[in-house]
């Protein structure tokens, strides 16, 4: 495994992979995994796919400062680079790219990417600039890169639809491969946050999993409940755990974020969407957590 901290080293690596393969009479693979590090099995699982996929893995570690707001926690985001590189050579990643910020930013940037309307709900409504520091900064990868695929995990719902949006307006030549939800053993989605959370915080937030399980249970049950009616349930909930302080609780047609006709039932807005997801945001203590759960036909593939 290799590891580059400079990008024209990586380019020049993938330049010349690229060169033996056309030599062979094949095209190169390329599989791109973006993450900002303090790796868990949520990014194993995308390595993993990534790795049946492509001939060639480069797993990119960058905790993106311009992705922050002012009061969020870049100073303190959670960072471990050996067990890091150690999980990627487990996976088989292929080439680690790891920048500083000043190779990532050598002067402040004066050009950014930014994709209007999606990213002013959920997430974008209480984090003003976080998209377009996502978007800005994953145009700098792929074009660094170049990847033919690139694999980002479903619990950033509103990121994947950003930024297969992004993809699809800028022509980038790549596919977008949303990956399932990995969770702990209690229903915890995976996030390199929860190492935030005290025993107590983490036990209250069980019921982000808990709650959005019965509402997937419940629709593909059949029970006619209305989109309004779902909000406020899944409301009622979360807000009865003392320790829970709700950012939003959203129910939208995917990956569009388009709003629903809030007295029509969830299953008759699901058929007319297609897909539905229903997203949270909650704080326990100081850690925002985010989870979802996406409605689709039962067993369907998601596609963005
Ligand atoms: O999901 C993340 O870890 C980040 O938002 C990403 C996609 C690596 C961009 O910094």
């Amino acid at each position: 495994m290799k590891v580059f901290t400079a990008i024209s080293e990586l380019k020049e690596f993938l330049k010349s992979g690229r060169i033996s393969a056309v030599r062979e009479g094949k095209e190169l693979q390329i599989g791109l995994v973006p993450t900002m590090g303090y790796l868990h099995e949520g990014h194993a699982s995308l390595l993993r796919r990534a790795r049946t996929e492509n001939d060639l893995v480069v797993l990119s570690i960058f905790v993106n400062p311009i992705q922050f707001g002012p009061n969020e926690d870049l100073d303190r985001y959670p960072r471990d680079a050996e067990r890091d590189l150690a999980l990627a050579e487990h996976e088989g990643v292929d080439a680690v790219f790891m920048p500083s910020v000043e190779e990532m930013y050598p002067q402040p940037t004066k050009t950014k990417v930014a994709v209007a309307e999606l990213t002013s709900k959920l997430c974008g409504a209480t984090r003003p600039g976080h998209f377009d520091g996502v978007t800005t900064v994953v145009s700098k990868l792929f074009n660094i890169v170049a990847p033919n695929r690139a694999y980002f995990g479903q619990k950033d719902a509103q990121q994947v639809a950003v930024v297969a949006q992004m993809v699809k307006d800028l022509n980038f030549d790549i596919e977008i491969v949303p990956c399932p939800i990995v969770r702990e053993n209690d229903g915890l989605a995976l996030s390199s946050r929860n190492v935030y959370l005290s025993v107590g915080e983490h036990e209250s937030a069980l019921i982000l999993s808990r709650s959005l399980k019965q509402l997937e249970a419940d629709v593909y049950s059949g029970q006619a409940t209305t989109v309004m009616e779902a909000r406020q349930q899944l409301m009622q909930k979360i807000g009865s755990e003392p320790l829970a302080e709700i950012d939003y609780v959203e129910i939208a047609a995917f990956p569009g974020l388009t709003a629903l006709q809030e007295t029509n039932s969830l299953s008759s807005e699901l058929k007319a969407h297609g897909a539905i997801l229903v997203a949270v945001a909650v704080k326990f203590g100081t850690t925002r957590l985010i989870d979802n759960v996406l409605l689709t036909g039962k067993g369907e593939a998601i596609h963005v």
